[in-house]
């Protein structure tokens, strides 16, 4: 299958790394499809001999896989607390650099890594801008919940917070997703533009979340692939 948006996830990720990857860095290693082309300039980079002795904390385990086959130094949040950069794809952008993240289900780890950066940047292709939250990406919030709370934490929130939770199925007859960690995810199509901070400390709230894929006023500059291959960047 091609990917329309390639060619604008590409050239947003080269820019990243050509613009905040230096040599000696802790770099966190985003998860989806638009930081492998982050992770291919990385090593083109490594290889001229002009990044050196950098270390990759990966948000998942697609992300550690990407960092093994490509030979890159792997490390742990357990050896490098501090990340001097995080770099990641979303699902959608809004004008305050607020995101949608977790289409792939890795958020949970995705957050952590990027709270513990110093600096975290986002590359996407720019179908993915958009001046409020759910323009674009119509697949809802993906939250990250303990298995056994899936139901009560799905219907508080529909009584509470309105709108429609679904639990993410891999397949009818294979059953929910499971995440890397070993949870359920349930994604929450909301109504109207709430009010994201108020409404992420509410879910935040209710035992049995994990974490949502709301990140919000956490990263410092987003960059935007056009299908032709031109940047733009939000900041
Ligand atoms: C993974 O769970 C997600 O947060 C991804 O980072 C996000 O879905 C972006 O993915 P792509 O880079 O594949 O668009």
């Amino acid at each position: 299958i091609i990917d329309p948006a390639l060619a604008g996830k590409r050239a947003a990720a080269r820019r990243a790394v050509e613009e905040h990857i230096r040599s000696n860095q802790v770099v966190g290693i985003g998860s989806g499809t638009t930081i492998i082309s982050a992770v291919e300039r990385m090593v083109e980079l490594v290889e001229a001999r002009s990044l050196n002795n950098i270390v990759c904390i990966p948000t998942s385990f697609q992300a550690r896989q990407l960092i093994i086959e490509n030979k890159l130094p792997l490390g742990t949040l357990e050896q490098y607390p501090e990340v001097d950069v995080a770099l990641d794809g979303a699902d959608e952008v809004d004008a305050d650099l607020n995101l949608i993240k977790g289409g792939g289900g890795c958020l949970t780890q995705e957050k952590i890594i990027a709270s513990c950066a110093k600096e975290f940047f986002v590359m996407a292709d720019d179908r993915k801008i958009t001046d409020a939250l759910g323009t674009y990406w119509k697949k809802g919030v993906p939250i990250e919940v303990v298995p056994m709370a899936y139901r009560p934490v799905q219907l508080k929130i529909q009584k509470h917070l309105g709108g429609v939770v679904e639990l993410r199925m891999a397949h009818k007859k294979a059953g929910p997703i499971v995440t890397d960690n070993g949870n359920f995810l349930i994604d929450w199509c909301f109504d109207g533009t709430p009010d994201w901070l108020e409404v992420d400390r509410k879910l935040q709230c209710i035992p049995g979340v994990l974490e949502t894929g709301l990140f919000l006023k956490m990263a410092q500059k987003a960059y935007f692939g056009t299908p032709e291959g031109n940047v733009t960047v939000r900041v």
